[in-house]
């Protein structure tokens, strides 16, 4: 296999007038998990669908596990494995007879083995005579990507694999999920829109939105790339934008109706003069976020991925309060 797991140039995906997605460049090293972030609707199910050879592409080109995607599909399909956001386990049957399902639907002959080493990983053994009905939802969710795996692809696709799961469960799967490109010797491409799963679990990141990718690489790189706190600030009245502009530190401002997203060198160094020009009582709420993937997304595109587990605006009198007690 070539070194990229997945190359796609120019990859579009249009649905009458509507581009999904729009010309998406995507390079992913064999053996990493590549993690492709973005918010509802961004496209990242469609680009799923088109490198699984589910969905046509409308142009561009893409070679998965080495294999052109317009020339050999059924080598493509032949080498991925697919854990799609719904379920789609047999809830009457047991753990072993999902996988001997799964064998039969692929026509696989040597999988036996396989099966027991994946129960074996995913934890799964003693419970493979028992009913999945009964399952948890994180053994459901080890057990469908147990079956994404039982043919041996070279890469994975997960379309959201922890969507909906508690974290404990949701760092559980982090772990096997790394786990499995080296046990597997697979290449992982997930999707999700939780900004603490891309930067925990993936190598690279693709930050997409509306079709197209924004931004893309390792997730510290893109934190680096940042360089800048963001404050975002919502007000009663109406504020001056010369006025903001003009504080220093204040790199950048984009406002939102009433709101306010300012790009600046340091949090801590401008809110006192931003106190001073938007005056206390008018402050609505104030967020301080400090460089991340989601304000990357921000400075992008002025609106939020919306998948953060992070608490949500802190209160600012107590920040403030809190960061003139740690000067002095
Ligand atoms: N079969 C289809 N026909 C028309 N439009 C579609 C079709 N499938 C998807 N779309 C549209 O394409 C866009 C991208 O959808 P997609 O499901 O890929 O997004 P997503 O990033 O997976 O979002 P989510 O986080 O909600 O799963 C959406 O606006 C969606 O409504
Ligand atoms: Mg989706």
């Amino acid at each position: 296999m070539p070194s990229d797991a997945i190359r796609t140039r120019g990859l579009t995906k249009r649905y009458g007038t509507f581009l999904a997605v729009d010309h998406v460049d995507l390079d992913v090293p064999a053996g990493t998990v590549f993690g492709l972030l973005g918010p509802n609707g961004a496209g990242k199910t469609t680009i799923i669908k088109l490198l699984t050879g589910l969905s046509d592409i409308t142009k561009g080109e893409a070679t998965v596990a080495g294999f052109d995607i317009h020339k050999d599909p059924m080598h493509v399909k032949q080498n991925v494995g697919w854990v799609a956001a719904e379920v789609i386990l047999d809830d009457d049957l047991s753990a072993s007879e999902n996988l001997w399902l799964q064998a039969q639907l692929q026509r696989l002959d040597y999988w036996k083995g396989r099966a027991e080493t994946l129960l074996h990983y995913f934890d799964l053994t003693a419970y493979r005579r028992q009913k999945v009905g009964t399952f948890s939802t994180g053994m459901r969710k080890k057990l469908e990507i147990a079956l994404a795996l039982l043919h041996q692809p070279k890469v994975i696709f997960m379309d959201e694999p922890t969507i909906g799961l508690d974290p404990a469960t949701r760092q559980m799967l982090w772990e096997l999920i790394q786990g499995v490109h080296r046990e597997f010797g697979i290449t992982v491409l997930l999707t999700t829109h939780y900004i603490e799963e891309a930067d925990a679990l993936c190598d690279n990141v693709a930050i997409i939105d509306r079709g197209k990718i924004v931004a893309s690489g390792t997730p510290d790189a893109l934190k680096e790339s940042e360089n800048a706190d963001v404050i975002e600030i919502e007000t009663k009245q109406e504020v001056n934008e010369a006025q903001l502009r003009a504080i220093p530190g204040v790199l950048a401002a984009r406002s939102q109706g009433r709101s306010w997203l300012l790009r600046v060198s340091s949090a801590e160094e401008v809110l006192p003069s931003l106190l001073a020009v938007v005056h206390d009582e008018t402050v609505r709420s104030i967020n301080v976020q400090k460089p991340s993937l989601e304000t990357v997304f921000l400075n992008l595109t002025g609106r939020r991925i919306g998948g953060s587990e992070s608490e949500g605006p802190v209160d600012f009198r107590k920040f403030y309060a809190q960061m003139r007690r740690a000067r002095s």
